[in-house]
């Protein structure tokens, strides 16, 4: 059995190295498991969008989750691009390495998060006032144009808990 669950982000990237969220959309295919209470972007100050995700695990604890990050380019369509990496979530807080890109991806959105610390987790996920900036981009070589970062869970053993899909543009010197 699948559980699916679905986060869009659309960042388009407006003045040199400046990246910015357009839109946010987040699905639950099996509510059961997950529900977003809330899933929409707000307008923090001038030029400046944050998203703001709840993400509500009906199954609590979690013990274990493994996660993939893949990153697609678009160009007639979106197709897998430089990274497609997993890493069990549980290890990973325990042993944060920052030299590994799994890492690295968890670190654009653990400061705007509740999700650093260790398992088990008991209590909802939220992101709140997400914004992207350059420094994001700093690592990864992503050249100019547009993508699609998509974030994949499991319960480690046989399903699929969700899927997170987030679109963005870059536009970077
Ligand atoms: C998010 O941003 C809004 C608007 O700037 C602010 O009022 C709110 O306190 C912020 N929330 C958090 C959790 O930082
Ligand atoms: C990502 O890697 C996994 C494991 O190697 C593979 O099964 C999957 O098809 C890959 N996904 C893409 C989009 O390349
Ligand atoms: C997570 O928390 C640890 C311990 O408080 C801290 O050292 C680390 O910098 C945090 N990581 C991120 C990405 O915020």
């Amino acid at each position: 059995m699948k559980y699916l669950l679905w986060i869009s982000l659309l960042f388009i990237g407006e003045s040199h190295g400046y990246v910015r969220l357009t839109n946010l959309k987040c699905e639950s295919y099996d509510k059961s498991f997950v529900v977003f209470p809330e899933c929409r972007l707000k307008v923090l100050g001038r030029g400046i969008i944050g998203a703001n995700i709840h993400v509500k695990l009906l199954k609590l604890p979690i013990n274990r989750m493994v996660v993939r990050f893949i990153t697609y380019r678009k160009l007639n369509g979106y197709h897998p691009f430089l990274f497609n990496v997993s890493e069990e979530h549980c290890r990973v807080l325990r042993y944060p390495n920052r030299l590994r890109v799994f890492y690295y991806f968890y670190t654009a959105f653990m400061p705007f998060s509740n999700i650093n610390h260790t398992c088990p987790y008991n209590d909802d996920i939220y992101i709140r006032n997400c914004t992207l900036d350059d420094r994001m981009f700093a690592k990864v070589p992503l050249p100019k144009g547009s993508y699609k970062l998509t974030l994949e869970m499991d319960d480690g053993v046989v399903n699929w808990i969700s899927i997170i899909n987030i679109h963005f543009e870059i536009d970077v010197d």
